[in-house]
């Protein structure tokens, strides 16, 4: 684990960084050349918020130490703000990881709003400029997670959040979410009548997002749209030919825009279905394994049923804390890598502590080329001819 001594210096750097970085380099800076692809021999590495464990979600500072960490896929959720710039931030309401309660010209700002069929009470991002936004400070989460980075860092955009992509000194794909779909349209608009998938869709071409899965594009380039919401995906799939992810819920949780039940969303016509428009699902993961009294039950089907439909399945949240971690695991988040990779066997793992499932994939399955592939061996011989020039 991170000793004490090492964030602080790990901080240092991230601060550094953000502020000596533009955000908008267009187009990225890096010869794409010279990158170090993306690997795709083993499950993919999803940063859930960035490296959220260890710094509050979805900020560029998490997002930064996530590919410094080994992340292959940063993962964030997109929202709007009042005047419609697309932004990251999990909860349409702000009150839980940012200081908008301290904020007291905002304090008129609460309202009650339905959101997927209860009525939640708090500041909302869909009442806020992204000015007003940007006055704010994000904290973290969960009490029990580090609280001394609270109030250092702002909400960031879609497109700052592409930029720290882009700009990443190897390949790293990205992994937005459609999030709450349905409110966003509902309380948003935008003054050329198109709505948020729209909105979303524009914003990755405008980066060059596109190509199907594994294209040279994609590759150049990775992404997965992932979304609750299967009319939105279904609508952005006339969009864009870039991969899309349906996200599955708990088994009691209808989907919040066709009302249809978990049951009907994992049936086998309905994979068949889906597969026309999604290359994958990213499941809770006690849907996949079945939890009672913190242990583990008998895996269901859906990794075989999902597999024989040709259906990728990238379960979330993968978290080290002992209270997420099922007593099977014996306080052990490598055991529950272990257990997902080697017996379930997914394809991705959404996890919060993306530098402890780097390590378990670098001690159990490093990459055969990582001495031999083609572009390491260009790197080491350009290497060498740049040390024997500086020596002669
Ligand atoms: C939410 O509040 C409104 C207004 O009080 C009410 O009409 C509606 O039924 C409530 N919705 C739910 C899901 O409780
Ligand atoms: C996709 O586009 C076609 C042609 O514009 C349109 O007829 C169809 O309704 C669209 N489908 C969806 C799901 O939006
Ligand atoms: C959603 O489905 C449930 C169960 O089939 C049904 O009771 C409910 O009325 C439906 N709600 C809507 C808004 O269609
Ligand atoms: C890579 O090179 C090493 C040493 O030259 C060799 O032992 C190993 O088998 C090679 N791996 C592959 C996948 O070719």
């Amino acid at each position: 684990m991170t000793s004490p001594c090492f964030v602080p210096f790990i901080f240092l750097v991230l601060i550094v960084g953000c502020a000596a970085r533009p955000f908008y380099p267009l187009p990225s800076k890096n010869d794409d050349s010279q990158r170090q692809p993306i690997q795709t021999y083993r499950p993919y590495n999803i940063a859930h918020r960035g490296s959220n464990g260890e710094l509050p979600e979805e900020t560029a500072a998490a997002y930064m130490r996530a590919i410094e960490e080994g992340a292959d896929f940063i993962e964030t959720d997109i929202l709007a703000s009042k005047d419609g710039v697309l932004i990251c931030f999990h909860d349409v309401y702000l009150d839980d990881t940012t200081d908008i309660a301290e904020h007291k010209e905002f304090a008129n700002r609460r309202r009650t709003y339905e959101v997927q069929g209860s009525n939640i009470t708090g500041w909302f991002t869909v009442d806020f400029t992204i000015k007003e936004l940007k006055s704010l400070r994000v904290k973290q989460r969960y009490s029990f997670r580090d609280q001394q980075y609270n109030g250092k860092f702002s909400i960031i955009t879609f497109e700052e959040f592409i930029s720290i992509a882009l700009d990443a000194s190897r390949v790293v794909g990205i992994y937005p979410e459609i999030k709450n779909p349905v409110f966003i349209n509902e309380h948003v608009k935008w003054s050329d009548g198109k709505k948020f998938e729209d909105k979303f869709v524009e914003t990755l071409k405008k980066y060059g997002y596109k190509g199907s899965y594994m294209s040279k594009d994609w590759l150049k380039q990775p992404v997965f749209i992932q979304s609750f919401a299967p009319t939105s995906l279904v609508y952005v799939s006339n969009l864009t030919d870039s991969p899309k992810i349906l996200l599955i819920d708990d088994v009691t949780v209808p989907t919040q825009d066709t009302n249809q039940s978990y049951w009907e969303i994992t049936s086998d016509s309905y994979f068949a279905f889906i597969k026309e428009y999604v290359v994958g699902i990213g499941p809770w993961k006690d849907t996949v394994v079945p939890v009672v009294n913190n242990y583990l039950q008998t895996p269901t089907d859906l990794v075989a049923k999902a597999h024989s439909h040709d259906l990728q399945v990238h379960p979330y949240t993968y978290r080290n804390e002992n209270i997420f971690l099922h007593y099977n695991f014996n306080q052990d988040p490598y055991e529950e890598y272990e257990y997902w990779i080697k017996k379930i066997g997914v394809d991705g793992l959404f996890t919060d502590f993306t530098g402890s499932l780097h390590n378990f994939q670098q001690w159990t399955s490093p990459s055969n080329s990582d001495d031999n592939s083609s572009e390491t061996k260009l790197l080491h011989r350009i290497a060498s001819m740049v040390s024997a020039y500086t020596k002669g």
